[in-house]
């Protein structure tokens, strides 16, 4: 049996890439920078202001921007974001991720969240699922984001079990690799394309069954 199960929080236990991407979007729209959902797949997993350096990246003249209008302009999108995030409830909590944490729990196996957003907290009060965390590693306490391992092995090191008696779910390419990186078993959410490098992929979180997961890491 794995020691721990380590999620990820944005796009495993809820919808919020959607969110960041209407947040962005209308920043870039003020800065006259087009982006479409397909660019928001870029920006899954990665932190805020590297989110920001790859949409100034598209427009030749918002280059050399001072660190302090950059910091505005962060600012500025978190403030539309959290503006959304004022709207999800415990019925924005993904199919399938109540039941799974909740036989996690029964299994005695301890839960961690392992997340890129400063927001992590505020998020899982919103959805009423804060308690069902023993512990939670968000932006503010790593100093190297996904796709460095650092997120993951905070958590694990917190619970003091080994990396590799841990299962981290993700569902951004670069989670995933921060995952494997950790020498955790990864479970990945999403499709084969960019999630191929998982060692276990399902396309939707309904499909996240507990016994199939740990027949997965069992045989790894
Ligand atoms: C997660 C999301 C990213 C987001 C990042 C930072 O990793 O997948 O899209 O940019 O967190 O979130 P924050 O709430 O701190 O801006
Ligand atoms: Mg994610």
């Amino acid at each position: 049996m794995p020691q721990a199960f380590i999620f990820d929080l944005d796009g495993v236990i809820t919808d919020t890439a959607e969110l960041h991407y209407q947040a962005w979007k209308r920043l870039a729209d003020s800065l006259e920078i087009t982006i479409d959902r397909d660019f928001n797949e870029k920006l899954k997993g990665i932190g805020r202001m590297e989110s920001l350096e790859k949409i100034l990246a598209l427009a030749p003249d918002q280059q050399n921007l001072s660190q302090e209008l950059k910091d505005a302009l962060a600012t500025k999108k978190n403030d539309h974001y959290v503006d959304l995030l004022k709207m999800i409830n415990e019925e924005d909590i993904l199919p399938g991720i109540k039941a799974l944490l909740m036989r996690i729990r029964k299994e005695g196996i301890h839960v961690g969240l392992a997340s890129a957003s400063k927001n992590a907290k505020y998020v899982l009060s919103e959805l009423g699922l804060i308690d069902q965390f023993d512990y939670i590693v968000d932006a503010a306490q790593v100093s190297k984001g996904k796709p460095d391992p650092e997120t993951f092995t905070r958590a694990a090191d917190y619970f003091g079990v080994d990396y590799n008696q841990c299962i981290g779910i993700e569902d951004a390419p670069s989670g995933v690799l921060a995952v494997n990186g950790a020498g955790m078993f990864s479970v990945a959410v999403g499709s084969a394309e960019a999630l191929g490098h998982a060692h276990y992929r399902v396309d939707q979180t309904s499909q996240l069954d507990f016994d199939t997961i740990i027949e997965a890491y069992s045989v790894e």
